[in-house]
């Protein structure tokens, strides 16, 4: 059937989708900028940031992962305040907003029910919204004041990969042209940035295999499995374990390394895999403070790290990119591995027990 052909010559469309990444951001890259290499936003979404106090960031599942990314670069880059809320918890539990909020809906599909019945809630309070989706004319785009698109293509297995990054992507292009209207000093010249960290992605999906045999070390077999990282690479882990859960059915915590001794190290036993993300230099000593914690208490640590903040043993150490975009290069390593487990284990990858690529009840 179509399906089939849509796939390829690849086994699983995670696979391909995750191959797809660096065209992806070149895509995204393409589309947001003008002759110049200026970023380029339409009149419509300018004019709706540029009214904002604050940004109220709504999303579920990998899109709220995506959004915990963007908020750091939106605050961070644009200096606007940002809040991410999941879906179905905002609905009935609305915090206080401010005098001028902006709602930006993160949705790949544009169909998911939980946030359009954000949306049709603010709407009614008179607010305007903003909808990032990967799909034009979808709900959550059609419903919304203005539509910014992540240009990844179909996204076909239930398991989200593309779209992470091309939000990330798109989040980070909207805190450059807050920044640059602002007239805010700019850290470094983001498309350059987005282009070098796609040529990396391509680097990293070369090594397929690296990844596949650090999935059966540490995860082929294990019921159980942490990510800890700090700061970034915590929002990441959280993505992490997502990822690992819904497809291999592994239980996984994505966790701030710092918070473990609060309780969760009770969970650390013999051989308990802990997997290890460190791209960020300002957390870099404290966060291998942590995996030292655990070891000590028989974890089997693997260190992801970054170029700028390796040490010699770490299982794998990234290229450099700017640490405010390190991940949409950290995430690529742990979806390769949540694939690869899950293959191992004879999980059905692009269908996973239990789950439907859109959720359109609430
Ligand atoms: C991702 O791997 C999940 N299957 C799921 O969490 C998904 O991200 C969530 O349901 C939100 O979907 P949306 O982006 O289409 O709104």
């Amino acid at each position: 059937d179509a399906s089939d052909i849509e796939k390829g010559t690849y086994a699983h469309y995670m696979l391909k989708e995750m191959d797809e990444q660096p065209a992806v951001i070149r895509n995204i890259i393409q589309h947001y900028q003008n002759e110049n290499g200026d970023i380029e936003l339409t009149e419509g979404v300018r004019s709706l940031v540029s009214e904002a106090d604050r940004i109220y960031i709504v999303a579920c599942g990998t899109s709220y992962n995506a959004g915990l990314v963007g908020k750091d670069i939106l605050e961070r880059i644009a200096g606007i305040p940002t809040e991410v809320h999941v879906s179905s918890e905002f609905g009935y539990n609305m915090p206080l907003l401010s005098s001028r909020p902006l709602f930006v809906f993160l949705s790949q599909s544009g169909e998911t029910a939980d946030s359009r019945a954000v949306l049709v809630e603010v709407k009614k309070r008179g607010y305007k919204a903003l909808t990032m989706t990967n799909v034009p004319g979808s709900t959550l785009s059609r419903e919304a004041n203005e539509t910014m698109l992540l240009h990844a293509g179909p996204e076909i297995a239930v398991a989200s990969t593309k779209a992470y990054t091309a939000q990330i992507a798109v989040l980070a292009i909207l805190a450059y042209d807050i920044a640059r209207a602002n007239g805010k000093e700019l850290p470094f010249e983001l498309m350059p940035e987005l282009a070098r960290v796609a040529t990396i992605m391509d680097s990293i999906m070369s090594q397929k295999e690296l990844f596949e045999d650090l999935s059966d070390r540490y995860l082929k077999t294990t019921p159980n499995t942490f990510f800890i990282g700090r700061g970034l690479d915590a929002s990441v882990c959280l993505e992490g374990a997502l990822k690992v859960k819904e497809i291999s059915y592994i239980q996984a915590e994505g966790y701030p390394g710092g918070e473990l001794k609060h309780g969760s190290i009770a969970l650390i036993e013999d051989g308990t895999p802990v997997i290890a993300l460190i791209s960020q230099p300002k957390t870099n000593l404290n966060i291998r403070g942590n995996v030292k914690e655990v070891v000590a208490r028989g974890a089997n640590a693997c260190i992801i790290s970054m170029q700028g903040v390796e040490h010699e043993n770490d299982e794998f150490i990234l290229p450099h990119v700017e640490p405010i975009l390190a991940p949409l290069i950290t995430v690529l390593p742990i979806q390769l591995m949540a694939y690869y487990a899950a293959l191992a284990r004879g999980c059905d990858v692009d269908k996973p027990r239990n789950l439907a690529k859109s959720v359109t009840v609430e």
